[in-house]
């Protein structure tokens, strides 16, 4: 199907307005290859005719089969490693210090925002239980968000394909926290009680989710209009407890947001704490 200028205003119009994402003109190709196929089966001669068929027929299912198109589900596992450093050995170790003594002792809450289909979160649980010695003895709670139905419903299930397994795991961690099932990896029950997927639009209210101890953001607001991305970081830092350890992802920066989120450093990772009480500096 062509792709007009007047397809593209409606798509990336419904697009922004739908999950956040921000379609300049040079995605005409993303367009017609990602919608294409839908824009045909619901009987749409134009995108321009699939947008607004999106926006007025109130269809969930139309629009899940839209977002779950047109977003970019790309991930692995300890993606680009370092921020996994600095997490095991600087954002656990810290948190769990700070918490010492406190009513709220033994919960530690991490949220993956953008979780896509699961290997982040998963990453953080096989983290958890390398480096946080008695783990057991912790209410550890790791909850997964993504806008993509689908993308949640495979994190959900765990499991993963020879492809997946090979991005990112040593041998030794593959046969420590998966068990092989139906051609594929099971993540153990070990790793998979700590961890709890859901639906959510980032761009919606998520105070319902609790407060975070840490948060993984990470290769999401990359896709997004520096509006929209400035207020979902400053939106972030209101569900964190203070300190707070926030992970962005290693081609992203926060530090045009502000003071609060000054970079910190360590080895190679940049990870940021937005709520450092003031004059803090570590
Ligand atoms: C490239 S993946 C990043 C996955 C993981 N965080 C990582 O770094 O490997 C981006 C994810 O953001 C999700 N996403 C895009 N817009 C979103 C929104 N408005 N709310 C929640 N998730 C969104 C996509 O569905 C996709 O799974």
């Amino acid at each position: 199907m062509q792709v007009t200028p007047a397809d593209i205003d409606a798509i990336s119009g419904l697009i922004i307005d739908l999950c956040g994402i921000y379609l300049d003109e040079s995605k005409g190709y993303l367009v017609d290859c990602r919608l294409g196929s839908i824009a045909e089966k619901h009987g749409c001669k134009s995108f321009e005719e699939l947008a607004r068929k999106v926006r007025t027929s109130g269809s969930f299912a139309l629009r899940t089969e839209v977002i779950d198109a047109i977003t970019t589900n790309e991930t692995l596992f300890f993606r680009d490693n370092s921020p996994f450093e600095a997490f095991a050995y600087k954002a656990l170790p810290e948190t769990m210090d700070a918490k010492a003594g406190s009513p709220f002792a033994n919960r530690l809450r991490i949220w993956s925002a953008a979780s896509s289909t699961g290997q982040e979160a998963v990453s953080i649980g096989i983290s958890i239980l390398e480096h946080l010695p008695d783990s057991h003895r912790f209410d550890v709670q790791i909850v997964g968000t993504d806008i993509s139905e689908r993308a949640v419903e495979r994190a959900s299930r765990g499991w993963f394909a020879e492809h997946e397994i090979q991005r990112g795991l040593s041998p030794q961690i593959i046969a420590k926290y998966f068990r092989p099932d139906n051609g594929g990896w099971r993540v153990i029950d070990e790793v998979r009680s700590l961890l709890k997927f859901q639906h959510m639009n980032l761009l919606e209210p998520f105070n319902h989710l609790g407060r975070f101890d840490i948060v993984f953001c990470r290769n999401v607001a990359i896709y997004f209009t520096p509006e929209t991305r400035a207020r979902l970081f400053q939106r972030i830092s209101e569900v964190m407890t203070e300190p707070g350890y926030l992970f962005v992802g290693s081609s992203e920066s926060l530090s045009d947001l502000g003071p609060r989120f000054m970079p910190h450093l360590h080895c190679k990772s940049v990870y940021y704490r937005p709520n450092l009480p003031q004059g803090v500096r570590v």
